[in-house]
C-alpha cells in the first residue's frame, strides 16, 4: 500500500554512507547552527506580541512553550542519532510511519522553513529601518501590513537574497561566518540585560496574570497565556536545523546530541532572563506596544546609545536565522527530491561547493516573496503551525520505534520516555489549537495542495514505488 510503505533504517543509513553532501561540521558548528536559528525575531520582536496577549504572565508562556520544545529537543536528539540522514522529521516518519505521512510532514516542513526564512527577513527590516531614515515608508512594508500598508518589504527582499547567494558559496565558510555573528546576538542580549537589570521594579508583576489562562475576545481573537505561549514557541525552534545537518556531520552520535540539546538548553535560559529584565524594567502596556521591544526598554531607561546598539546586533545577526533555516529547507528538498518525491532534477548538488544550488535557489526567492508581502504575526504563526506537525511526528516516530524496535542500537536515549512523548504531543496539539484560526487554516489549505501533489506525482515517482 503507498501510503504506508516505509523506508528501512538499514536502507536509510547505508544512503547516508554513500552520501553526496561534504562531512565538514562538528559540534560548535552545531551549537552555533543551533542558537543561530533559535535567537532572532522572537525575543527581539515578537515578545512585545506575547506580552500584549499575556500580560507579564508571559514569563509562563516562555516556560510552556520551552517545556514542550525541551521533549521535542530530546525526541530530535534520539531519532537524529539513531537516522543520520539530512531530511529530519521527514526521514524519520518515512522509516517509521510511512510515505504518505512522512510526505505530509515534508511538505510541512517546507512550510515552516521557508516561512520562517521570510519572518526574519520582516524582522530584520524592522531592525534595519533604523538606520534607513531616506527609505520610503511604502518600501518598508508589503502590502497586507494592518497598521502601515506600503508597496513592498524592500529591506527584507533584499536580506532574504543576500542570504541565498551566502549559503550558494559553500557550507564551510557560512558556519564559520555564522559562529562570529551568533557571538554579536549574545553580546547585545548580555548588554540588554546588564543595563536593564537595575530598573528591576517587582511591582510590574503584579497583577500578573491580566488576560487570563486561556480565553477568547469578543472578535474572535485567542488572549491568555496559551495564546502568547503559541505565538512565543516561535522564539524556541530552531533546533531542529541542527538535524538537518546530520549527513554533513563528523561523529554524529556524539556532536548531533550535543548540538541539539546543548543549544536549546542555553537559548532557554537565555530567554527566561531577558524576558524577566524587560517586564521588570517597564510595566507591560509600555513594553508590549513597541515595535522593537529591547531597544525600546533601552531608550525608555535613556540608554539610546545601547538601544541603538541592539538594532544594530540584530540587523547584524539575524541573517543568521534566516540561513540556518534556509540551510535546512534545502536540504529538506534535497532529500525529498532523492526519495523521488519532488523532482529529481532540483536535487542536483553542485561539484565544487558540494551544495544543491538550484534547491537553495528556489527557497531563497520563495522567502522573498512572501517577506517582501506579508506582515510579521501573520508569518510567525503559520510557520508555528508547520513546526508543530513536524514536532508531533517527530515524538510519536521516538514513542513507536521504542515498541517496535527496542533492541536498535541508541547513541542517545531519551529520558522517562512514555512521559517525555504523550506530554510533548498533547502540548503540540494544546499550542496548535491556540494559534490564530487564519494560520490553522493556512496550514490545511497549504496540506491539502500538498495531497494533490502527491498524488499527482510523489506516489507514482517515488523511488520505494519503482523498487517494488
Ligand atoms: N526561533 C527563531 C526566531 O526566534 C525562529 O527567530
Amino acid at each position: 500500500m503507498f501510503l504506508t510503505r516505509r523506508k528501512s533504517i538499514d536502507t536509510l543509513l547505508d544512503h547516508a554512507e554513500h552520501h553526496q553532501l561534504k562531512k565538514t561540521l562538528s559540534w560548535p558548528h552545531l551549537i552555533a547552527l543551533g542558537v543561530g536559528a533559535i535567537v532572532g525575531t522572537g525575543i527581539y520582536t515578537l515578545i512585545g506580541v506575547g506580552a500584549g496577549l499575556a500580560g507579564p504572565a508571559v514569563i509562563l508562556s516562555f516556560v510552556i512553550a520551552g517545556a514542550v520544545c525541551a521533549c521535542a529537543a530530546l525526541a530530535y536528539a534520539e531519532m537524529s542519532t539513531m537516522m543520520p540522514a539530512a531530511g529530519s522529521a521527514y526521514t524519520y516518519s518515512y522509516a517509521v510511519l510511512g510515505e504518505g505521512l512522512a510526505w505530509i510532514v515534508g511538505w510541512s516542513l517546507i512550510l515552516e522553513y521557508t516561512v520562517v526564512c521570510a519572518a526574519v527577513a520582516v524582522g530584520w527590516s524592522g531592525h534595519a529601518a533604523e538606520f534607513l531614515p531616506w527609505l520610503p515608508k511604502a518600501l518598508l512594508a508589503g502590502p497586507w501590513d494592518p497598521t502601515n500598508p506600503g508597496l513592498i518589504n524592500l529591506p527584507a527582499v533584499f536580506i532574504s537574497l543576500v542570504v541565498t547567494a551566502l549559503l550558494v558559496i559553500g557550507t564551510r565558510e557560512s558556519a564559520t561566518v555564522n559562529i562570529v555573528l551568533v557571538m554579536i546576538k549574545i553580546s547585545a542580549l548580555a548588554l540588554f540585560v546588564a543595563l536593564a537589570a537595575p530598573a528591576f521594579n517587582p511591582d510590574h508583576f503584579h497583577p500578573f496574570m491580566t488576560r487570563g489562562f486561556s480565553g477568547v475576545e469578543p472578535d474572535g481573537t485567542k488572549i491568555g497565556v496559551m495564546a502568547a505561549a503559541s505565538i512565543m514557541f516561535f522564539a524556541f525552534y530552531g533546533f531542529d536545523a541542527v538535524s538537518t545537518a546530520a549527513e554533513e556531520t563528523k561523529n554524529p552520535g556524539r556532536n548531533l546530541t550535543i548540538g541539539i540539546v546543548g543549544s536549546m538548553l542555553i537559548c532557554t535560559l537565555i530567554y527566561m532572563v531577558v524576558a524577566g529584565a524587560a517586564i521588570g524594567a517597564l510595566a507591560v502596556p509600555e513594553f508590549a506596544a513597541a515595535a522593537a521591544p529591547l531597544v525600546n526598554v533601552l531608550k525608555v531607561l535613556k540608554h539610546p546609545l545601547a538601544g541603538e546598539i541592539i538594532a544594530g546586533a540584530a540587523v547584524l545577526a539575524l541573517p543568521t536565522v534566516i540561513m540556518a533555516f534556509m540551510y535546512g529547507q534545502s536540504r529538506i528538498f534535497f532529500v525529498m527530491a532523492r526519495d523521488g518525491l519532488l523532482p529529481m532534477g532540483m536535487a542536483k548538488v553542485n561539484a565544487k561547493t558540494g551544495t544543491p544550488v538550484i534547491m537553495t535557489v528556489f527557497t531563497g526567492v520563495v522567502a522573498a516573496v512572501i517577506a517582501g508581502a506579508v506582515p510579521l504575526a501573520d508569518i510567525a504563526a503559520v510557520a508555528n503551525a508547520g513546526t508543530l506537525c513536524a514536532f508531533i511526528a517527530a515524538l510519536i516516530c521516538m514513542m513507536i520505534l521504542r515498541v517496535r524496535d527496542p533492541g536498535r542500537a541508541r547513541t542517545f536515549r531519551t529520558p522517562l520516555w512514555p512521559v517525555v512523548g504523550v506530554a510533548g504531543i498533547a502540548g503540540c496539539l494544546y499550542l496548535f489549537t491556540t494559534l490564530p484560526d487564519t494560520a490553522i487554516k493556512a496550514f490545511f489549505i497549504w496540506n491539502g495542495v500538498g495531497v494533490v501533489a502527491y498524488l499527482l506525482y510523489g506516489m507514482h515517482q517515488s523511488r520505494l514505488a519503482k523498487a517494488a
